[in-house]
C-alpha cells in the first residue's frame, strides 16, 4: 500500500494533555507519519480537538467564556504544543466544525434510514431556573452514603459511590444552584450496536494481526455480560451537534445533541475534508482517503489511541461506518497502548499530577521527550516515568552515543582534512560495519512496519551504538599519524554515517535529524541499499560542524525538576 492514512485519537478540549496521553496517541501516530513519508509513501495524518460534551461545557464555565470562545481559544493553544513537539498532522482539525456537523448529521440519517436508531422514553431531571434538562454530572447534592455535601448526580468523589440524580439529598442545579428540580420524561436515541453484534465480531475476529490489547478489549465488549449494548448517541445540551437526519429535523429531537463520542470519531472523516477546504482542494481529494467507491480502497487506514478508547473504535465507530451501508472506509490496523504512571502513581489530569506537555518543553526541546517516551512507549504493559530514568536514557543514548559521534567526527575531521569530506578507501573494517548495519537497518524497518515502537527504538539505538563502537576501535586520531589516508576513509565513512543516522532517526528525533542533513549539506533519501547511502557523501562534499546536539542533565536539574513536579499542577 502506498497511501497510508493515519489518525490519532483526538485530545478533548478542556486542558493540555499530559505525556501519558502524548504517548498513547499523538506521538506513536507522528513517528509512524514521519516514517512512512521517509518511505516515500503518500500519507495523510489527521488529529483534532474533540470540542464537545459536559467537560467543555464545565470547563468554559469555569474559565468564564462563552464554550465557543473557550474551544477556539483552546485549540490554538493545543495547536501550538502540537508544534512545539512537532506532531507532524496534515490537518489538525475541529470537532465542532461545519464539516462535522453535516457528517455527524449525515450518518444519523443514515443509520435511521437502515432500521438502527431506536427512540426510547426517559426520565431526567429537568431544572425550571436554568430552562433545560440537566446531565447527572450537573446534579449536585449531599451524599446518603457519607454525608459529603458536593456529590455529583453519577457519582460521589468524596466516597466513590456510584449514584443517581433521585439518590442525592438537597439536589440542587450545579449551573444555577437552583433546586427547582423535576423529573420529567424525554426523548433519547439509541444506536442498536446489539443489531449489528454479529458483523461486528465477525470483523474483528478476521483481524488476526492486531494487537492483543486491541482484539481483548473488544472482545470483552462483544461478549461479557449481555454482549453488546445499544449506546445512547443524545443528550441534552446546549453545546454539541444538533440532533437532526441528515438536514431534515428530527420531530421531538428538538434542543438535543449528539452524544460527544457520536461525533468524535467521525471528525477523522471531516477533519480530512476540512484539510482539503483549508487547502483549496476538492471533494475527491478528501475523499479517495475516506470513500471506497473513490479510491480508497488503495487506502491503509490506521489508528493509534490509549486503551480506554478501544471500545469506541473498535465496536461504536465501526457500527456508525457499517450501518451507513455506504462505501466509506474502514479501520485497517489499531495500535493501542497501555498507561505510562508517573513516578510511583498515575498520571492525572483531573488532579494536575505529572508532566503536563506546555511544561514538558519550558524544560527540554521535543527531541528529548520524543525519544524518552518511544523508546518507553506502554506496549505490552503499563510503563513508567522516572526522572532518574528519564535522566540516564537522555544522557546515554542521546549524548554520549549519537551526539558525542557527530561531534567527534566532525570536530576531527575539520581539524585534520578541513570541512570537506576528506578522500580515503573503505577497508575491512568498514565492510564489517556495512554488513552489520545492513541486517539491523532493515531489521528497524520491520519493526517501524509493525508499529512495534520499542523495538524499533532498540534497533535504532543498537545502529547507533555500532558507530560509536567503530569509530572507538577504528581510532583515525590514532591512525592519522602514520597513515593519514586511513584515517581519511574512517572519516569519510563516519561522516556518511552521520547522514544515514539523520535519515533513519528522523521520525523519532526530527529536529536533530534536520540539523544533522543541513550541516551536512545534504539529502534525506532512505537507505535501501546501505553500501550506496555510505557513499552519498563523496569526497570533497562540503559540510559544516554542527553545534551540540543534546546537552547532558545535570543531577541538579533532575532535582529540581523532580521537586517542581512531585505535587499537583495549580
Ligand atoms: O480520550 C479522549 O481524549 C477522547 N477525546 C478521544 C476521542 S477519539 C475519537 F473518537 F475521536
Ligand atoms: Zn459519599
Amino acid at each position: 500500500m502506498n497511501r497510508i492514512l493515519i489518525t490519532s485519537a483526538i485530545p478533548y478540549i478542556n486542558g493540555i494533555k499530559h505525556l501519558g496521553n502524548l504517548v498513547g496517541s499523538q506521538l506513536p501516530a507522528d513517528l509512524y507519519a514521519r516514517y512512512n513519508r521517509g518511505r516515500g509513501r503518500e500519507v495523510m495524518f489527521i488529529c483534532a480537538t474533540d470540542e464537545h460534551g459536559t467537560p467543555a461545557e464545565l470547563a468554559a464555565a469555569k474559565a468564564g467564556q462563552p464554550v465557543d470562545e473557550f474551544c477556539a481559544e483552546m485549540h490554538g493553544v493545543q495547536a501550538e504544543i502540537a508544534r512545539g513537539f512537532r506532531l507532524s498532522f496534515d490537518h489538525f482539525g475541529r470537532s465542532s466544525s461545519a464539516r462535522n456537523q453535516a457528517l455527524t448529521q449525515h450518518f444519523a440519517g443514515k443509520l435511521a434510514e437502515n432500521g438502527l436508531i431506536e427512540e426510547v422514553v426517559e426520565q431526567q431531571v429537568y431544572s425550571h431556573a436554568d430552562g433545560r434538562f440537566l446531565p447527572d454530572r450537573y446534579i449536585e447534592g449531599t451524599c446518603p452514603n457519607c454525608g459529603y455535601d458536593k456529590a455529583r448526580g453519577d457519582q460521589c468523589e468524596n466516597c466513590t459511590k456510584q449514584l443517581d440524580p433521585t439518590d442525592l439529598i438537597d439536589a440542587r442545579s450545579a449551573v444555577s444552584g437552583s433546586t427547582d428540580l423535576e423529573v420529567r420524561e424525554t426523548k433519547h436515541l439509541y444506536l442498536r450496536q446489539s443489531a449489528m453484534k454479529d458483523k461486528l465480531d465477525a470483523w474483528i475476529s478476521a483481524k488476526a494481526d492486531w494487537p492483543v490489547l486491541t482484539t481483548s478489549i473488544a472482545k470483552k465488549w462483544l461478549h461479557d455480560g449481555d454482549g453488546l449494548q445499544d449506546r445512547g448517541i443524545t443528550r441534552d445540551l446546549d453545546w454539541g451537534v444538533p440532533v437532526k437526519k441528515g438536514d431534515q429535523d428530527w420531530p421531538g429531537m428538538e434542543g438535543k445533541v449528539f452524544y460527544v463520542w457520536f461525533d468524535a470519531p467521525i471528525e477523522y472523516i471531516a477533519a480530512t475534508a476540512e484539510w482539503a477546504d483549508a487547502n483549496g482542494k476538492a471533494d475527491a481529494d478528501w475523499q479517495r482517503w475516506w470513500r471506497t467507491d473513490m479510491g480508497a480502497d488503495d487506502v491503509k487506514y490506521v489508528q493509534f489511541m490509549g486503551k480506554d478508547n478501544v471500545p469506541f473504535h473498535t465496536l461504536s465507530f465501526p457500527a456508525t461506518i457499517m450501518g451507513s451501508n455506504e462505501p466509506w472506509k474502514l479501520v485497517d490496523y489499531i495500535k493501542s497502548f497501555n498507561y505510562l504512571n508517573y513516578d510511583g502513581g498515575q498520571f492525572s489530569t483531573s488532579q494536575g499530577r505529572g508532566v503536563f506537555m506546555d511544561q514538558a518543553l519550558e524544560i527540554l526541546p521535543a527531541d528529548y521527550w520524543r525519544w524518552w517516551l518511544l523508546s518507553h512507549a506502554p506496549e505490552n504493559s503499563d510503563s513508567e516515568f522516572t526522572w532518574e530514568n528519564f535522566q540516564q536514557s537522555v544522557n546515554k543514548d542521546l549524548a554520549d552515543v549519537l551526539g558525542n559521534f557527530v561531534s567527534r567526527v566532525t570536530k576531527f575531521c575539520r581539524s585534520k582534512f578541513g570541512e570537506a569530506v576528506p578522500d580515503g578507501a573503505y577497508g575491512d573494517s568498514e565492510v564489517a560495519l556495512i554488513d552489520e548495519l545492513t541486517p539491523r537497518i532493515r531489521a528497524y524497518e520491520g519493526h517501524m512496519e509493525a508499529m512495534d515502537v520499542r523495538k524499533a527504538a532498540n534497533e535504532l539505538r543498537a545502529i547507533w551504538v555500532a558507530g560509536n563502537e567503530y569509530l572507538q576501535s577504528a581510532a583515525p586520531w590514532s591512525v592519522f599519524k602514520e597513515n593519514p589516508e586511513r584515517a581519511a576513509g574512517m572519516i569519510r565513512l563516519s561522516l556518511n554515517l552521520i547522514r544515514l543516522y539523520a535519515v533513519l532517526s528522523a521520525p523519532f528525533i526530527p529536529d536533530a535529524a534536520a540539523t544533522l542533513i543541513t550541516a551536512m549539506n545534504t539529502d534525506d533519501a532512505w537507505p535501501d541499499d546501505v553500501s550506496a547511502a555510505m557513499d552519498v557523501l563523496k569526497p570533497g562534499h562540503a559540510f559544516t560542524v554542527p553545534d551540540n546536539l543534546f546537552s547532558k542533565i545535570a543531577d541538579e536539574e533532575r532535582e529540581g525538576w523532580q521537586a517542581r513536579f512531585s505535587g499537583v499542577r495549580d
